[in-house]
């Protein structure tokens, strides 16, 4: 057991695939930890729900699990002084607020069902006036659409909401509302910046839900949760059950956010990218929005208490580890998700195999929903192998088309010399080097990859005074980083992208 550390942070971060909790010491480092997979529900093609008992379920779980590891390490939970709460953004679920009754399933950020509501939505021509309010583009991804859609297809979500009582929530709200109290031992229906920032109720400029958005997706009587900084002191009250009750939350941020912190990216012109179940890279823009005329978010990064709201651009890729997932559960070309690394660098290239994994349409910088997953350059050469090494490629291409996209823009300036990292594909060498590849930069990898939760633990430990400014955090998370540098050569690389950009094209109107 190691001594010397008696301020511990702790952090739940409720993933898209799965829900982890953390305990971390005061460098930062994991002393106790416990992730559990979930089920996704597919209905439907394009379609992906998760039960939001089973969300409240494995996060009681893994805080379960984990304190036990942490008590029988010789530690005392005491020590443990804030808790922060990190979540897969947009994910959208309602219930009625006199009885907590959850009236539909969680629909996934992922989720392309909506297809035809945004596609009737941009036709009312207010499409840049929501972009300027809000930093998103109309698409399936963000919350209202999602919301009108359970109105639509939902009787009893439709009674509460015409009787006044459906409350709206991300997982965040969702979790808050259910395992925690307010200081005073009131119901929680809160969230916080970077959360509400996803839902395209909410003005990025303004920091308040804007009665126009509302009214446009015609759901004004939406009760929606209150907003709060990421980390504070009060908001969000203290955990109600569990060995870990009466803790204080004292962090709440979206997980990309999350990671943004946890890079320690604060200051402008800082980037991180997270291989998550999505790719999502997030650059600093400091405390202004810069708006994107080439597909990509802006949207509010993370504000800290009593402090203005640091705001990024963002490149969202809906599909990285869920392509992995696919290959091991649908196809069975793998038996673990970590052996693709090593196939997909077994051979000397993709053999001419290009996967554009469009599950559900493209996400930045292209926003095609009716583009689907499309395998092209198959012959009978092709092995498992080049499939692997073309699914890894898939997600590179999408962040090399998301770099460019951000140093291209009107607003531009923007050069990312080095590309922090982050998340599940981020722990294999292989993809990472691929990376480095197909990007011609450096990609920087830290020793510790829990970054998503380690920002919820910092916004956390700032709630609660632990430290009082980012220099404090010199020592967290400081461990060696490790570089991996392009082994192509420009005329390679461009060869690469231009194919990949051909498939994209090939990919789009399969929908039609
Ligand atoms: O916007 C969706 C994102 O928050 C999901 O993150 O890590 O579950 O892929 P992840």
């Amino acid at each position: 057991m190691e001594t010397g550390f008696r301020k511990f942070t702790a952090a739940i971060d409720q993933g898209t695939t799965s829900t982890r909790f953390f305990i971390f010491d005061e460098r930062g480092e994991p002393v106790a930890k416990h992730q559990e997979e979930f089920d996704q529900i597919y209905p439907h093609a394009g379609w992906v729900e998760h039960d939001p008992s089973v969300l409240i379920k494995s996060v009681e779980n893994c805080i379960e699990v984990a304190t036990g590891k942490f008590v029988a390490s010789g530690y005392n939970t005491q020590d443990i002084c804030a808790l922060g709460i990190t979540n897969q953004r947009e994910t959208s679920l309602v219930w009625d607020i006199r009885s907590g009754e959850v009236l539909y399933n969680a629909v996934v950020w992922a989720d392309s069902r909506t297809a035809h509501i945004v596609r009737q939505l941009k036709l009312e021509g207010a499409a840049n006036r929501i972009l300027s309010k809000t930093g998103l583009p109309l698409s399936t991804y963000p919350s209202a659409v999602k919301v009108k859609w359970i109105l639509e297809h939902s009787k009893a979500a439709r009674d509460v909401y015409e009787a006044g009582y459906l409350a709206f929530g991300t997982v965040d709200t969702w979790l808050l509302y259910n395992l925690a109290e307010g200081h005073s031992g009131e119901r929680l229906h809160v969230t916080d910046v970077t959360n509400a920032s996803r839902t395209l109720f909410f003005d990025i400029n303004t920091l308040e839900y804007d009665p126009f958005l509302t009214e446009f997706f015609g759901l004004e009587k939406l009760l929606l949760p209150k907003v709060a900084s990421s980390s504070n002191s009060r908001a969000y009250g203290v955990l109600s059950r569990g060995p870990l009750k009466g803790l204080r939350i004292t962090g709440c941020l979206g997980d990309q956010s999350a990671a943004l912190v946890g890079q320690k990216a604060f200051e402008q012109g800082m980037a991180k990218n997270t291989y998550g179940t999505g790719c999502f890279m997030l650059y600093n823009t400091g405390n202004q929005p810069v708006l994107s005329r080439n597909g990509l978010l802006t949207t509010i990064a993370f504000q800290f208490e009593n402090r203005p709201p640091v705001y990024a651009l963002e490149g969202s890729i809906a599909v990285a580890g869920s392509a992995v997932k696919f290959l091991r559960d649908n196809l069975g070309i793998i038996r673990e998700a970590n052996e693709i690394g090593e196939l997909a660098m077994s051979v000397q290239d993709s053999g001419g195999v290009v996967f554009v994994t469009a599950f559900a349409g493209l996400f930045a910088p292209y926003w095609v929903d009716d583009a689907q997953g499309t395998i092209f350059g198959i012959t009978n050469y092709t092995k498992k192998e080049h499939i692997c090494r073309a699914t890894i490629e898939a997600t590179c291409f999408q962040t090399k088309a998301i770099m460019d996209a951000m140093e291209k823009g009107w607003y531009s300036g923007i050069t990312i010399k080095n590309l922090a990292v982050d998340g599940g594909m981020s722990n294999s060498d292989e993809c990472m080097q691929l990376q480095a590849d197909i990007i011609g930069i450096d990609v920087d990898r830290p020793a510790m990859r829990e970054t998503t939760a380690l920002g919820a633990a910092i916004a956390a430990g700032f709630g609660v005074k632990l430290w009082l400014s980012f220099d404090d955090l010199r020592g967290v998370n400081s461990r060696n980083h490790r570089k991996f540098s392009a082994q192509t050569t420009p005329t390679q690389r461009t060869r690469r992208f231009r194919q990949w950009e051909r498939a994209v094209a090939m990919s789009k109107g399969w929908l039609t």
